[in-house]
């Protein structure tokens, strides 16, 4: 059995987070996020600690990748419980830079992946790629992890990362981990928050839809045209949701498809109300 010491270390600066840097057991794994952390979160941070013998997380809601009509203003924050969390996980840092300290006045630099970030996600948010990808850069040069570990949960995410990685020659492995559920389903989000009781329930719609789609696809139904339909049709007897994308694609390009083959990744966006959710599976 392991002791747990309570020797997690909270450092704010950019300067303190390079010397400490400096000191850890190699290799190191690094977990970004922006905080409210739940067992999605969690899970990634077990997985860090299993594979290796430093385990770096942040914790920096970041302005760059939130639109002008986004909730970064109320994006949900709770750093004394994160930080309980983390130490239960034993962390043994956690880096918490402030906006000024990440985006000083004059700062004016922007990493921008292509073809990658115009579907999907980037469609509907413009902007927010370009703003975590730079953020994801800036901590990987501030951090240089050994290991980076993202979810699936944002599959998209996860895919432009690894490829800024690979275009950049950024000397970090990017892994990938499933999505952590509740269990009816409902993907584990810090947005989550955000719903009444009432849209909590609503919001299992999502993965009906995604299962149907599983279903379907197991059944032998290869038209994504048809995949896509009966997912909107379940969405659509939800009076509390409202559809923003339904997509079949191709799981590496992220082009729609005609015909699914695998890896397909099903990927929706629906709101439940003000709340703006995303899920998806691949086949
Ligand atoms: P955040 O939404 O806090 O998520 C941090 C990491 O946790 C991401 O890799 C995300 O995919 C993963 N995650 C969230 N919910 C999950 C779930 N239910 N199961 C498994 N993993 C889950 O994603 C971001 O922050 C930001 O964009 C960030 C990468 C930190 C850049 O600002």
């Amino acid at each position: 059995m392991r002791l747990i010491t309570s020797s997690m270390k909270i450092i704010e600066k950019i300067a303190d987070m390079r010397q400490l840097r400096l000191k850890l057991a190699e290799p190191v794994g690094f977990v970004p996020t922006m905080g409210y952390l739940h067992e999605g979160h969690l899970f990634l941070v077990k997985q860090a600690r299993i594979e290796n013998p430093s385990v770096v997380v942040s914790i920096f809601v970041n302005p760059t990748q939130f639109g002008p009509r986004d909730d970064f203003e109320r994006y949900p924050r709770e750093p004394e419980r994160d930080l309980a969390l983390l130490e239960k996980e034993e962390t043994d840092i956690v880096f918490t830079p402030s906006i000024a300290e990440m985006y000083p006045d004059q700062f004016d630099s922007w990493i921008e992946v292509g073809r990658f970030t115009q579907r999907l996600e980037g469609a509907s948010r413009p902007g927010h790629f370009r703003g975590v990808t730079t953020v994801v850069a800036k901590l990987f040069n501030i951090v240089r992890p050994s290991k980076a570990y993202f979810g699936q949960k944002d599959a998209q995410q996860a895919i432009v990362i690894k490829k800024m990685v690979a275009d950049l020659n950024m000397n970090v492995e990017v892994v990938t981990l499933p999505t952590v559920r509740e269990l009816n389903g409902l993907a584990m989000s810090s947005r989550n928050t955000y719903l009444g009781p009432k849209e909590r329930q609503a919001a299992a719609v999502l993965y009906q839809a995604l299962s149907l789609a599983q279903e379907l696809w197991s059944q032998g139904e290869t038209d994504a045209e048809r995949l896509r339909q009966e997912m909107i049709a379940l969405i659509q007897r939800e009076p509390l949701a409202e559809i923003d994308y339904v997509s079949v694609a191709n799981a590496e390009t992220l082009e729609e498809l005609d015909r699914v083959r695998p890896p397909a990744l099903v990927s929706l966006a629906v709101r439940i109300g003000s709340t703006r959710l995303i899920d998806n599976v691949v086949l």
